[in-house]
Parts: structure tokens; sequence; C-alpha cells
């Protein structure tokens, strides 16, 4: 007779003792199961954990972390592993805390307008759900038929429908949290207004698993506005594209997406998805995707119009609409699916710049610029109207040596014009571990053990996920990892 054990019981000491300490809790270790949480989507980093742990409730957040802490155990939190800085990965190794189990949309409130979700919820899931009952969630990134709420909560994460309604942080009322030391603690209130003491709820959205566990979250909806259109509008030059992006906001246009693809993204994702319907005319250098929306269906054409007339001035080609949801859905899957293809297509680097958008076109010649000095081609793509460029710095023909001691001064040299002209060195994909030696470009000493001080008053003995977003240095007080 065959017993039925999904579970293998874990055979490393520290997976033994971990189960040991807290029973109940699912602990795994094979090789496989390692492996297959040591990588998310960020270039071809990997880094094995020595456990993953798949608590299924806030008491065993509470209890692992509080049993690490006491032992100095490295914990990093993971959700889908789809991440773009490394964040996610566990790269002093330890222990995994993966958010499979805790995915429960706990209660949708339809008198507050309000979501209670546990982190492990998957986004278009939860998108869905709200929608069934006429109310919307509109972060919406790339990857959110995988990716988990837990990581565009950690991670601040955008998408292009940012640019009407805001990014992750806009939405949130309140967390739940599990501090370094196993505290349960709640951040905020499930209100619309809070202005009670430090904005805790704020500083922990962003910080990537570095100052606690986010194990429940109170996010706000809106009605869901169920009319779009959307348009692919080419040009010949990718300059006049990004100057007809604060363009379209002087004229009192206010687009739901507004996203830029160079032509090489969007053939790139036309290869990557065997998808060669769309005409794409031999001058054609770039492409806008703007999306309207509107609770009411003729509310939307006179949008377009007013688009239209934008458009016109910055020497626009003639448009695509989608009407139809097929249509529709053909577009944004190109769009999706960029990263993916360009990923396919070469080793790269992602570097996820953000200026205001009247800079896009300064930023766009500049990236082009350094690439012609450090002889790297690029495929630039994104939240035009967030004036969020994501860079894809591709290795092609450069050597290894190149690609990793020469690098680094042509992103130093992209990142330090974002600086100039007002922006920043990550606009939705964090720093987590491939960004943080930047992180001197954008701000002082001074600013930086500024940070340093806030994950010591946090995480004292640096045991929640150690090394990331911050670059080692002295810090005045508490120790550095
Ligand atoms: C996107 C991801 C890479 O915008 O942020 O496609
Ligand atoms: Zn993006």
């Amino acid at each position: 007779m065959t017993t039925r054990s999904s579970t293998p019981p874990p055979q490393s000491e520290l997976g033994q003792q971990l189960s040991a300490a807290i029973p109940g809790l699912e602990v795994r270790d094979t090789p496989d199961f390692l492996d297959a949480h040591s990588r998310d989507h960020t270039e071809d980093l990997q880094f094995l954990p020595d456990v993953v742990a798949l608590p299924k409730n806030t008491a065993e957040v509470s209890s692992l972390l509080a049993w690490a802490n006491a032992r100095r155990v490295p914990v990093t939190a993971a959700g889908a592993w789809t991440g773009l800085s490394g964040g996610a990965l566990p790269v002093k190794g330890g222990i995994s805390l993966s958010t499979k189990r805790l995915n429960r949309i706990v209660k949708i409130d339809e008198l507050h307008h309000q979501l209670v979700v546990q982190p492990g919820v998957i986004v278009q899931e939860m998108q869905e759900a709200v929608q069934a009952k006429g109310l919307f969630y509109a972060v919406d990134p790339a990857s959110r038929g995988t990716c988990t709420i837990g990581g565009n909560l950690a991670e601040n994460s955008g998408g292009p429908r940012a640019v009407k309604y805001g990014v992750t942080k806009d939405w949130v009322l309140n967390l739940e949290v599990v501090l370094a030391d196993g505290t349960i603690m709640k951040t905020g209130a499930d209100t619309l207004k809070n202005s009670t003491g430090y904005n805790v709820t704020q500083l922990m959205i962003g910080s990537e698993g570095t100052l606690g566990i986010i194990t429940e979250a109170t996010l706000k909806l809106l009605p869901w506005p169920k009319y779009n259109a959307l348009l692919l509008v080419p040009f010949s030059d990718p300059k006049d594209a990004c100057h007809a992006v604060a363009g379209i906001f002087q004229d009192g246009n206010q687009p739901s997406a507004l996203e830029f693809m160079e032509r090489a993204a969007i053939e790139l994702a036309m290869d990557f998805t065997q998808d060669r319907q769309l005409p794409l005319s031999d001058d054609t250098a770039a492409h806008l995707l703007i999306e309207v929306d509107a609770f009411r269906e003729d509310d939307l054409m006179p949008q377009l119009e007013r688009l239209a007339d934008t458009l016109g001035r910055y020497n626009a080609g003639e448009p695509l609409m989608a009407m139809d949801t097929a249509g529709k859905a053909q577009l944004w899957n190109l769009r999706r699916k960029v990263g993916e293809a360009v990923k396919a297509h070469s080793t790269y680097k992602e570097e996820d710049t953000v200026v205001p958008r009247g800079h896009l076109p300064e930023l766009l010649e500049a990236v082009k610029r350094i690439g012609g000095e450090y002889g790297f081609e690029s495929v630039c793509y994104g939240h035009a109207g967030d004036g969020n460029l994501h860079v894809n710095i591709l290795k092609g023909s450069l050597s290894d040596e190149i690609w990793h001691d020469t690098l680094p001064q042509a992103i130093r040299a992209i990142f330090k014009e974002v600086v100039d002209l007002g922006g920043t060195i990550s606009g939705e994909h964090g720093i987590g571990w491939v960004q943080k030696a930047y992180m001197d470009v954008r701000f002082s000493p001074a600013e930086m053990d500024l940070q340093r001080r806030i994950k010591a008053a946090f995480d004292p003995v640096h045991t929640l996920n150690p090394d990331k977003i911050l670059p080692q240095g002295a810090s005045s007080s508490g120790e550095t990892p």
C-alpha cells in the first residue's frame, strides 16, 4: 500500500529545525524545489535559498520571523517570482518565504468600495473578482496574469493605467504587517483619510520585504469605467512621439494609458507572439499606444476627437483604432509581451528610468547617445505618460568583459542624465539587488544614511531580505549587513 504524502519532510538541518519549531508549517528543501524558487524575471540571476517555507496564515509568518530573527537566519519573501530587480531573490540564502498559500481574497466590501486581500493573490484574479461586482482595481502591471498583489506592494508596481489612476501606493489604505521579531501590527486604518502619526503604510510599500512582511492589505476601489477605446499611433520620428506625450496632457486629454514603443520593441513582440497581422509601414520608427476610458460609451468619441487634434500637431501617422474586445486584446498582448520578447531575443539589462514626462525627448536622446559612446543597442518602451521609459540594453555582440566591466559605467551615465532631468533610477521595478550600486547617483550620503537608520529601526539584526536596496556602508546606528 502506498501512502499519499505530497510534502516530503525536510532533509537539511535548517529545514528540520524550522519544521520542528513550527509544527504544521510547510517547509521544502528538495533540490528541485529550491531550484524552482531561485530565479525571478531579472536578467539571468540565480540565488538558491536553503529552504522554502510556505506559511498559510499570519500566525505562521509571525512564528517563522521570530524564530529566524533569534537565530539570525535571513528571510526573503517572494510572491510569483516575476520581479525585475531581483528583490525576491534570497541573495544570502536562508529562508525563502513563499506567499503562495496566503492567497485569499478576504473581503470585497461593496458598501465602502474596499477590498481586503492576502499577499499571494494574483492581481488579475483580484481585478476580475471586483469587476464582477462593477468595481475597479486599476493597477495593471504587464505581468498581471501571474504577479501577486504582495509583489506589487513590495515593489510599488505601476503599469500602463498609472497615468490616470496612480500606482500601487495610491490604492492602499491599511496593511497588516509582521515585523522582523514576529510582532503583528496594523499600519493604518480602513479609511479614506488618515492623519494619525507617521505613515508606516506608505513606508512599507516599495520596501521590498526589507522592513516587514505584509500579510494582509486593505485596498480602495472605484466604480468600473467599463468603456474604452485604444489607438496605436505610428510616428516616423521617435522624438515626435516623445514630444507629443506632454502635449497630450497640455491639451486637456486624460488618457487611461499612454505607452511608447520603439519599432524594435513591437517587432520583437510580434516575433515572440507570432502575431504578424499588424500593419507596420517602413517609415514607422515608434508608436504611442493610447487608451481612453469612460463610464458611458458616448463619452469616448469626444475624447478621441480631442486626441486626434493634438496628434495632428506632432507629425503622427494614421492611427489604428481597436474598438472591439479582440482587437484591443491583440494590441495589449503585443505591448505586454515586449519585456519577455526582448529577454528571449538577447541577454539584456533592463533599466527602469523615469523623468518628468516633458523631458522624455531628452531622456531618449541621452540613452541613444550613451549607447553610441559605449557601443550598445537598446530597445526602449514604457509608460510614456508617466515619463517612465524601460531601457533594455542588449548584449548583442559585446564581449563578456565589456558587458560586466564597462557597461555599469554606461548605466551610471544614463542614471546621471535621468537625475539631472529631475527623474530617478527606478519608476516601478524597484532597486532590489541589481540597482543598489547606483543609489548614490540619486541619494547623498546623508540621505542614504537616513534610509539605513530606518532599516535598522525595523530590522536591527538584518534578517529581512538582507543586502537589498542600500549598498553596504557605514550607518550611524544599527549594524550593517
Ligand atoms: C512592462 C514591464 C516590464 O512595462 O514593467 O512591460
Ligand atoms: Zn512597465
